[in-house]
């Protein structure tokens, strides 16, 4: 077979373990992109049930997701490498990972990159819901 006519074919196709077409806005909205998120894999045990809440850690109010944790912050706006959550997302170690792997939740690679991307940009606390504007 000729490798000409090959190529065109296999530039058509996804590439293996790529995102594809889920690509993500370059503006990241905290209500429209990050909440959902945190919401879906963070929530059961950072959120508003004092019940359920794990190492005294809220993410769903702008005090808990910026209080000082001692000598450490779960989001330093600006700086990825300096919040905790970045860590957490990112890490290889079952007993770091967040969400906890016996919850049986993860983020894709999507996720993990919007987050970031949204630290890296600020980490605007923005519920109003306008959506894209920054
Ligand atoms: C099933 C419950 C559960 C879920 C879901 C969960 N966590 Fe946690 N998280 C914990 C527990 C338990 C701890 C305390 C143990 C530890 O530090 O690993 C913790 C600790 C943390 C800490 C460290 C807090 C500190 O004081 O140092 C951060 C940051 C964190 N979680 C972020 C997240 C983020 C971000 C998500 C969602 C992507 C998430 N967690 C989802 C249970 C959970």
């Amino acid at each position: 077979m000729r490798l000409r006519w090959l190529l065109p074919l296999l530039g058509g196709l996804p590439v293996l373990g790529a995102t594809g077409k889920e690509s993500h806005p370059l503006s990241i909205s905290f209500n429209d992109h990050v909440r959902p998120i945190l919401s879906d894999k963070c929530y059961a045990c950072h959120g508003p049930d004092p019940e359920d809440r794990a190492a005294d850690l809220r993410l769903d109010t702008e005090e808990g997701a910026f209080a000082d944790l001692g000598g450490y912050r779960a989001i330093t706006p600006g700086d990825p490498e300096e919040s905790e959550i970045f860590w957490r997302i990112e890490s290889k170690e079952e007993d770091e990972i967040m969400p906890p792997p016996d919850s049986h939740l993860s983020l894709s690679k999507q996720e993990k990159s919007i987050i970031k991307q949204w630290i890296e940009q600020g980490a605007n606390w923005d519920t109003s819901g306008k959506s894209g504007t920054l």
